[in-house]
């Protein structure tokens, strides 16, 4: 059976959690039938969007690029899942408005607890001053106002986030119904 596509779009700071999120997602929607394709910030930034900075500008490009994609994938019955920051909220509305099948996670934490992991070493640098425009610590980051999910990375495990996502998805009509159970009926 042919599904309808959609957009996952996760935002928020860096490190908080989008990829984690959207990696352990792709899985569990496969299971369920559906065709899913991924969109990262830190994948695409290697070709897509190979040589865009991170001015508002650049930015903009990369996202209205990745909102492109999802949009192409949507209509043909795919799930895109997006990860990227998207610090401006005009720019992720617009991509929702042209994609319409969008559902936006807002991926939450505090910056005191991003610059404590700091994975990559990046918010040390900021912080320090070494990194300019950084989003979150000298560049602005514009949090949805209303998202269709909201999830917190530094008080709820990955799997109690990945729940209120999948339930979510299932409360927008997203997800296929499992097939019944066969029964043993004559
Ligand atoms: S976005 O702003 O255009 O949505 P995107 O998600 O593609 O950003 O890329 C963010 C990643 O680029 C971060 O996770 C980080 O690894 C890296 N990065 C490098 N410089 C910056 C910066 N100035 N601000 C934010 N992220 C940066």
């Amino acid at each position: 059976m042919e599904h309808k596509g959609f957009t996952v779009w996760f935002t928020g700071l860096s490190g908080a959690g989008k990829t984690t999120l959207a990696d352990r997602l792709a899985p569990i929607l496969r299971q369920r039938g559906l065709k899913v394709e991924l969109l990262d910030g830190d994948v695409v930034r290697t070709n897509l969007s190979k040589g865009l900075g991170f001015s508002k500008e650049d930015r903009d490009t990369n996202i209205r690029r990745i909102g492109f994609v999802c949009n192409l994938l949507t209509r043909n019955g795919v799930v895109a899942v997006a990860s990227a920051i998207s610090p401006y909220r005009d720019v992720r509305n617009e991509v929702r408005g042209n994609i319409g099948s969008f559902v936006e996670v807002y991926v939450e934490c505090p910056i005191p607890v991003l610059a404590e992991r700091d994975v990559k070493g990046l918010y040390k640098k900021a912080l320090a001053g070494e990194i300019k425009n950084f989003t979150g610590v000298d560049d602005p980051y514009e949090h949805p106002l209303k998202p269709e999910v909201a999830v917190n990375s530094s008080t709820e495990t990955v799997d109690q986030s990945l729940a209120k996502i999948v339930a979510a998805l299932d409360r927008l009509g997203y997800l296929p119904t499992p097939p019944p159970r066969a029964s043993h009926h004559p």
